[in-house]
């Protein structure tokens, strides 16, 4: 091949070839730069992963509305049932910058870790990980760089606090008016089914979970516990942040703090109570589970560099819960078709759904003895009975079928009333979760795996017994040289 390149192309090659490959500084960035950093992030890492660089739709502002950029991250294929989504948000409150800059890291060791840190590389061929730095880009172009005060928290031309901006489940207040900013996430839950999330904010240090409203059936005192039926697992993904973290589970609080955090977490209701939560949104509507990630006494931490040491290993290990509990694809008996149905942990008052393109559900449960209830309009209600096992395994894809109910069921069903039929399996079905020991160790910064796996599976224990996915190397061909071919 004859390169016929003069000398000033040569040099923008070079200087291309900084901008793409040169590791991120530990600094705040404009919204155009974090775009441009997106950008680059979504073509550096398409030489191992799928990266995928989108938008959820514009931010408010009428000027220059900017777009909500989502990185997507997988190595997974496309189309195939038993790969999680789960999702990463920050700057919601727009002079909380900190995370925006912690997911940008956070991004580029992703790409840099996978095929060398087994435990990233795992993650990213089993999950998909959508990273959105800031839905709130105009509050955070609006904002100083205090550590304290307001200015460029809410959405600046509609003065609105996003975290009080989503339909709640308790308190239905038809007057909400709603900021683009929140309607985009409600619309990208809409179209993606999560299944855990967290979002990033500072001012605080504690992982928060829900619920954060007020107890609809409680005394009207607004600071009191009001807990979600799954506030084990809640509890359990909180203390999985707080303690492999290096302060927050023994943090003393900040100045601001007015109650004291025991252990790092705390119920969003027992801290100060509010609605419009995002958090009781995802939990409520989409039987997602976010976290609220207090991640500094400062809202704008000065040093990044060890926000991010701090915060490393803390999301790594968050996005791997994704990984325990119960998952399947529920499946119409004859038509073997997947269907939209209604589903229930039997004596957790809360509903959640499955996708309604692929039938597939997922729920996050530590390990025990459950019943899946299954609801769908004009089918028998199915009962499927499971354990989630306190073993190295990851969970086994389950189909279950359910019936309509003019089809004939199986001999195995019992009638308990005219109108009902409830179908029971008369097999207990197992289903495999990974467990992961409880975190005592202390946090200390390096990138060798054993750092990482520390108090965890071995990779061989990790991958027996599931899913192994037939992702096809992309792109590995595609060299420097030719890369920058195409693009000048
Ligand atoms: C995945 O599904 C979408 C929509 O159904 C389709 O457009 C796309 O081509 C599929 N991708 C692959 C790799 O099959
Ligand atoms: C991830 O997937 C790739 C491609 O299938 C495979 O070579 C690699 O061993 C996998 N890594 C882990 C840790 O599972
Ligand atoms: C930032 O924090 C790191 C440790 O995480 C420390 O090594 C460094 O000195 C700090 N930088 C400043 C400017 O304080
Ligand atoms: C479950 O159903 C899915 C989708 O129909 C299918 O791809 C998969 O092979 C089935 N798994 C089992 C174990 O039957
Ligand atoms: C049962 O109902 C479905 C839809 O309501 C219909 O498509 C199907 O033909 C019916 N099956 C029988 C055996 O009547
Ligand atoms: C359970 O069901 C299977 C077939 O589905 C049947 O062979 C077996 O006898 C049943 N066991 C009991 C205890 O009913
Ligand atoms: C399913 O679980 C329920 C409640 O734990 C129990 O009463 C029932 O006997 C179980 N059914 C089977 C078939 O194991
Ligand atoms: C793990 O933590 C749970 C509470 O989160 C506790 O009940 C249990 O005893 C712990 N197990 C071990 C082995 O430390
Ligand atoms: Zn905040």
């Amino acid at each position: 091949m004859r390169l016929l390149f003069n000398k000033s192309s040569l040099i923008l090659m070079f200087g291309l070839f900084l901008e793409v490959f040169s590791k991120l500084e530990f600094e705040y960035h404009s919204n155009k730069e974090m775009e441009n950093i997106l950008r680059r992030f979504e073509v550096s890492g398409k030489q191992k992963l799928k990266t995928k660089l989108y938008s959820i739709g514009y931010s408010s502002s009428t000027d220059e509305p900017f777009p909500l950029w989502v990185l997507e991250l997988t190595a997974a294929p496309e189309n195939v049932t038993g790969i999680p989504n789960v999702k990463l948000l920050g700057n919601m409150h727009g002079n909380e910058a900190g995370g925006r800059e912690l997911l940008l890291h956070f991004i580029e060791h992703l790409i840099d870790s996978y095929g060398k840190v087994k435990l990233v590389s795992w993650l990213l061929n089993n999950t998909r990980i959508h990273i959105i730095p800031s839905i709130n880009p105009d509050g955070f172009s609006n904002a100083g760089n205090s550590c304290n005060g307001m200015k460029g928290r809410e959405v600046p031309t509609k003065k609105i606090d996003l975290n009080r901006n989503f339909p709640d489940f308790f308190h239905p207040n038809p007057d909400l008016v709603q900021a683009k900013e929140s309607k985009a996430v409600m619309k990208w839950m809409e179209e993606t089914k999560f299944i855990l999330s967290a979002a990033l904010h500072e001012g605080a240090m504690v992982a928060n979970y829900p619920y954060d409203s007020i107890n609809p059936n409680g005394d009207n005192d607004d600071d009191s516990e009001y807990l979600t039926p799954d506030d084990d697992v809640f509890k359990h993904l909180a203390r999985t942040y707080a303690n492999s973290h290096p302060v927050m589970s023994t943090n003393k609080g900040c100045p601001s703090d007015v109650k004291e955090f025991k252990g790092g977490i705390t119920n969003g209701a027992d801290w100060y109570s509010f609605d419009g939560g995002m958090g009781d949104y995802n939990y409520n509507y989409h039987g997602c589970m976010e976290l609220t990630l207090e991640l500094s006494c400062c809202k704008f931490p000065p040093n990044l560099t060890n926000l991010w040491n701090e915060n490393k290993k803390p999301l790594l290990l968050y996005c791997l819960q994704a990984h325990r509990g119960v998952t399947g694809v529920i499946l119409d008996s004859e038509t073997k078709k997947p269907i939209k149905t209604k589903l229930k942990i039997s004596d957790r008052e809360a509903y959640f759904g499955n996708d309604r393109k692929s039938g597939e559900f997922w729920r996050i449960l530590l390990p025990g003895q459950y019943v899946l209830e299954v609801e769908a309009p004009g089918y028998y209600a199915h009962f499927e009975n499971f354990t989630v096992e306190d073993f190295k395994k990851f969970p086994k894809l389950t189909n279950l079928t359910i019936f309509l109910t003019n089809s004939s069921l199986p001999t195995t069903t019992t009638t308990t009333s005219s109108t009902t039929v409830i179908h029971t399996t008369n097999t207990t079905t197992s289903v495999s979760a990974l467990i992961f020991p409880n975190i005592t160790s202390r946090f200390t910064d390096n990138d060798d795996d054993k750092d990482y796996e520390y108090g965890f599976p071995s990779i061989s224990e990790l991958t027996s017994g599931f899913l192994k996915n037939s992702c096809a190397n992309l792109a590995l061909l595609l060299s420097v040289i030719s890369f920058l071919v195409v693009i000048s």
